[in-house]
């Protein structure tokens, strides 16, 4: 399967999907690697492993429209079979829904529906809660609602803090998105309004 994953940051999820897409039993390989923004330690990655980039950033276009339809025309020249948003930081708009809508997934470091949003791990420590963890899910208009693929939970330590919760949700997150991703490609989905199946 062919899989185009989009960053804005630092890539850790990225380099966890290149790193299995080396075994050729995972079923998969990064195509191209997408960002917003140049300079970002992802984009390097990408380059390390030979993977082709393109940056998209949204003030290259005159209108956030404009910006969406280039991001999917460049997405769709490498024939994605999923697109994987990790650590993407942009809303994609309607063209982009129209064309990826039912294989673009996003990883979110919360358990949606709580905590949606940029802060995620800040907000929930703020909050109390006990309990988080990370979401997988299929991107729809909405910030962060789409159908979810799968949740893991990771306890809120009483000594955290904003750093240690953030790092400790990415590294189950990382494990979850690989196996996750697999699982996908090798077995395939089906989505009926929220509900995810896989055979
Ligand atoms: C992930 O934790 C994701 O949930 C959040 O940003 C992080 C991306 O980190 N939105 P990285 O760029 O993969 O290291």
């Amino acid at each position: 399967a062919r899989l185009v994953v989009l960053i804005s940051g630092s890539g850790s999820n990225l380099q966890a999907l290149l790193d299995a897409c080396a075994d050729p039993a995972y079923g998969a390989q990064v195509v191209a690697v997408g960002a917003d923004r140049d300079g970002t330690a992802g984009l390097d990655r990408a380059a390390a492993a030979g993977v082709p980039v393109f940056v998209e950033p949204v003030r290259a276009y005159p209108s956030r429209e404009d910006w969406d339809r280039a991001l999917t025309a460049r997405i769709a020249e490498h024939r994605p079979d999923l697109v994987i948003s990790a650590g993407f930081l942009k809303l994609v708009g309607p063209h982009f829904l129209a064309a990826f809508g039912d294989r673009y997934l996003n990883t979110h470091n919360t358990l949606l529906p709580a905590f949606p949003g940029i802060h995620g791990p800040r907000d929930a420590l703020a909050y109390g809660v006990k309990l988080t963890g990370a979401t997988l899910f299929f991107v729809d208009a909405g910030v962060d609602t789409g159908p979810i693929v799968a949740q893991v939970a990771v306890p809120v330590l009483d000594d955290d803090d904003e750093e240690t919760l953030t790092e400790r949700i990415k590294e189950a997150e990382r494990r979850q998105l690989v196996e996750q991703i697999g699982r996908l490609v090798r077995e395939g989905w089906t989505i009926i309004g929220r509900k995810v199946t896989i055979p």
